[in-house]
Parts: structure tokens; sequence; C-alpha cells
């Protein structure tokens, strides 16, 4: 029997949730910050570091909007996605659903084309280089309003082929979907898919708005679902997906510790989760190793793993060619 390392190591995975913002690593933070000429307020790598420590979302999210604030120039984008695809091919995800917070830039005054080529650019190299494939997801803050979303929406108008679907994250608690149903209207009738972040601090009642209201097709985390049978009952019957983040949840006191998290029971009770990074240069790991975390802590067999693989893929907004494809290549691992 191959041992769970190497399983890991070898399948080939998705990733289905991913903010390339979040991946930006510190190294590369302090080398963009200098080129552009502007401060940041930690003198060195491990003072960003030590600053890593947060104790729920908001605490994250503060830090994670100031690290984002060096990026200016479309070679940044490029720098940012490209070093984050790298370590795709190293752990062997050969597909990825990267976030991008438009807001988040277009709000210092960089220009929704300067993001969205920039990141493009680098999932075309990476496409040339090693045949990796990619889909970008464009996120509202859902911490500002509707009509700042509607604006946004706007903008993306001119690369709406480039731009599989529309979010939802930033601050959950008091921001629910409900706030933001007319644009994912609009956006639907644009012809893009919807995603929202659910049910990872806010309450099971956002995860039913999420389905209800914004017609998602996957939701962001989600693990609070748990605590609502009905709830449940629906996700398994739709075949929901759930883009679990393990070592997010860990390092944002979602569950106290890794032996704690609800994946392994969504999964035995036949919830389509699978396993993401979310922020990794923050939350300390990228695809493989949430995949080791969690099937240490939780005692995942090989079948198991192999089916959170198999659901990264058949979750994904891929062709449905390419998804039999891959969910092949993963069951071949089945002894
Ligand atoms: N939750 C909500 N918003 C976010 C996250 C998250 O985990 N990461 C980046 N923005
Ligand atoms: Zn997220």
């Amino acid at each position: 029997m191959m041992n769970r390392l190497e399983l890991i190591q070898k399948l080939p995975k998705a990733e289905l949730h991913l903010h390339i913002e979040g991946s930006f690593e510190p190294e590369l933070m302090f080398e963009i910050a200098k080129r552009n000429k502007v401060n940041i307020r930690f003198k060195s790598i491990d003072e960003i570091k030590e600053a890593y420590n947060f104790h729920n979302l908001q605490s994250f999210l503060d830090i994670y909007y100031e690290g984002a604030g060096v990026l200016l120039h479309e070679k940044d984008f490029y720098d940012l996605t490209y070093a984050y695809l790298l370590k795709c091919k190293e752990d062997n995800v050969v597909h990825a659903e990267i976030f991008f917070d438009p807001q988040t830039h277009t709000d210092r005054g960089v220009s929704f084309e300067t993001v969205i080529s920039g990141i493009k650019k680098a999932t075309i190299k990476a496409h040339e280089e090693w045949g990796m494939t990619a889909h970008l997801i464009m996120y509202f803050l859902r911490h500002l309003s509707e009509e700042e979303a509607f604006k946004t929406l706007k903008m993306s108008e001119p690369f709406k082929k480039d731009i599989i679907a529309v979010g939802l994250d930033s601050s959950e608690v008091g921001h629910p979907p409900s706030k933001f149903k007319k644009v994912f209207d609009e956006a639907m009738k644009m012809g893009y898919l919807t995603v929202a972040h659910a049910g990872e601090e806010g309450p099971p009642e956002y995860v039913w708005e999420a389905l209800d209201l914004l017609k998602v097709k996957r939701v962001d985390h989600g693990v609070r679902s748990i605590e609502d049978e009905k709830l449940l009952k629906r996700l398994i019957d739709e075949e929901m997906p759930l883009t679990v983040c393990p070592l997010s949840n860990i390092k944002l006191c979602v569950f106290e510790k890794m032996e704690d998290h609800n994946l392994k029971k969504l999964l035995q009770q036949n919830v389509k989760v699978m396993i993401n990074s979310d922020d990794p240069a923050y939350f300390g790991g990228y695809a493989n190793q949430n995949y080791i975390a969690t099937a240490e802590a939780l005692d995942l067999s090989n079948a198991e793993i192999i089916q959170l693989a198999k659901n990264s893929f058949d979750a994904s907004f891929m062709t449905d060619e390419l998804k039999q494809s891959w969910i092949k290549a993963c069951e071949a691992f089945n002894e």
C-alpha cells in the first residue's frame, strides 16, 4: 500500500478556494515593496511572521489588506500569481480556480485591468510551461455596500470572458448573502456562475441564503452547516460542494485544533467536501500541507484522500471531459 505522504504528493488535485492576495509570501512582499518604494510597517520577515497570529477572521483580514497594499503594477500581480502557480506545480495541483478581490486594489487607484492582466498572463504562462489550467473568480468585499459591488461588476464587463464566476468574501458576520441578492442576480444575467463564503464564522442561515438567494454552485468553507440537520441533508441531496480550508480554520480559530475539524464527518456523510489552502502565505501551508495536516490529525484512509481529490475535480468549473479524465486519473490510485 502506498503511504499517505506519497499518495498526497502523487495524486493530481484541483484547488478551488485560493485568494491570490493570500498567497503573498513575506519575501516577495518585501521585494515588491522595495521596488515600488512603498513603506511597510514591518522591519523584517520574522517580524511579519510574528504578526500572523490571528484570533478570528477580522484580525487576519486587517493584515491581509495591508499586505496587498504594496501591489501596484501589472508585473506585481503577475509575480504574485506566478509564484502561487509554481507552488501548485510542486504540489501536483493541476488546476486552480483563483480568487481575486478587485476592490482591494481599485479602491487604492489601481485599475481593474492592471489586476486582471497580471493574473491572467501568469496563468497563460503556467499553461504554456507545464499544462496547468486555471479559472479566475472575482470576489465582492461584503463589508462594503451592494452599490460598490455593482460598480465592480460594471468594471468587469470588458473582461467577462476571463472570469468564470463571482463570489463574496471578507467579514462575514453582519454581512449576510441577502445584502447582495440584486448584484448577484445581475451577475447571473451577465453569464457569471456564483459562489460565496458562508458558514465559516457565520451561522447556517447564511448558507441557506447563499443557496436560495445567490444560487451558488459551491459554498466556500460552509463548515458550520453541520449545526443544521436540514441544511446538511440539502447539501447532500443536491451534491453541493463545500470548499473546506483546514489550516485556515485552525489559524482563524473556527476549530480549536485539527483533531476537532469536522471534515471527516462531512466526508463520511457524503457531503462533497475537498481540501484547499485559502490564504496559504498566512495560514502555514499550500495544498499538500493542508492534506497532510488533515490526514494525520483525522487519520484519513487512502480511499478518503482519493475521494477528496476526486471531489476537487468534480466540484470544479472545468469542462466535463477534462473533469472525467482527472477523476479517472485519481481512481487509478485505488488499490
Ligand atoms: N474568509 C473571508 N474572506 C476572506 C478569507 C476568508 O477565509 N480569505 C480572504 N478573504
Ligand atoms: Zn476564503
